[in-house]
């Protein structure tokens, strides 16, 4: 795992964005991982604005989101394909064919999921897989004791998940309970996957994920176990990693032809 630490929140936002304009870039077709949340805001943001500066086309590009709130449809205010629609697909071109998402209000869940799962594997995969961490250590919404060789599925929150995410409802009595996420076998099989983590309250996930011992009980630990992630990060959220001077020096100190 290579992990990047920046000096604020929009620093790591922007070094995850480049990564994907990259991505786009290289490959016009690509296929994306999309996460919602507060930290992924700042990444969308700066896609947006290569966009409009007319340095980035996503015309061809495809993406599949993490996760959606079972009972939530893509009209509802607190719904995540609303959360996406706001902050990237109504402001770039992407088109709406090339867009996948979790039915919140799907009526056979395990057979939606299946057709998630097959869907992805019909594009060749998930290139670069953008992702947050929850407090507790989840991804996607993985919760803890989720398996690691999870595909997509429905879960239940845990009631700190529904107390972090109570901001964007009015209330953690008003998150809903359920949701459908892909699994951590699913997140696992990105080519490449970029963890972007802010503040001091993920400060704990952090350093359980990237030091501490891989376990479901952390489900982002197994992140260890990727050939290709990227953990960003910013100074808070890098507050209780112990080998935070290793991990500058190497950012630091990377050759040229390895900065990719
Ligand atoms: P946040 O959520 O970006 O709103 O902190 C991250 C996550 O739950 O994965």
């Amino acid at each position: 795992m290579e992990i990047i630490i920046k000096p604020d929140a929009s620093a790591a936002q922007e070094e995850a964005a480049r990564i994907i304009a990259r991505q786009i870039q290289n490959k016009p077709d690509c296929v994306l991982g999309l996460a919602t949340g507060a930290t992924p805001v700042g990444v969308y943001a700066w896609l947006v604005a290569q966009h409009q500066k007319g340095r980035l086309d996503f015309s061809r590009a495809r993406t599949f989101n993490l996760d959606e709130y079972v009972g939530l449809g893509p009209d509802h205010p607190q719904s995540y394909r609303e959360f996406m629609r706001l902050h990237l697909f109504s402001k770039v071109n992407l088109r709406s064919e090339n867009i996948h998402f979790p039915d919140g209000l799907t009526a056979d869940i395990p057979a939606h999921c299946a057709e998630y799962e097959e869907a992805i594997r019909r594009t060749g995969g998930i290139e670069v897989q953008l992702l947050g961490i929850g407090s507790e250590g989840h991804i996607g919404f993985n919760e803890p004791s989720s398996s690691l060789a999870s595909r997509t599925r429905i879960k239940t929150l845990t009631p700190k998940t529904a107390a972090d995410n109570a901001k964007f409802f009015g209330g953690a009595d008003k998150v809903p309970h359920h949701v459908i996420t892909m699994g951590v076998g699913t997140i696992m099989e990105a080519r490449e996957c970029l963890l972007v983590a802010l503040g001091a309250g993920k400060a704990e996930a952090v350093a359980g994920m990237a030091e501490g011992p891989i376990t479901a009980d952390l489900p982002a630990s197994v992140l260890q176990m990727h050939p290709r992630c990227k953990l960003i990060v910013d100074e808070a959220a890098a507050a209780k990693l112990r080998r935070s001077e290793y991990y500058r020096w190497v950012y630091d100190n990377k050759p040229a032809w390895q900065r990719v």
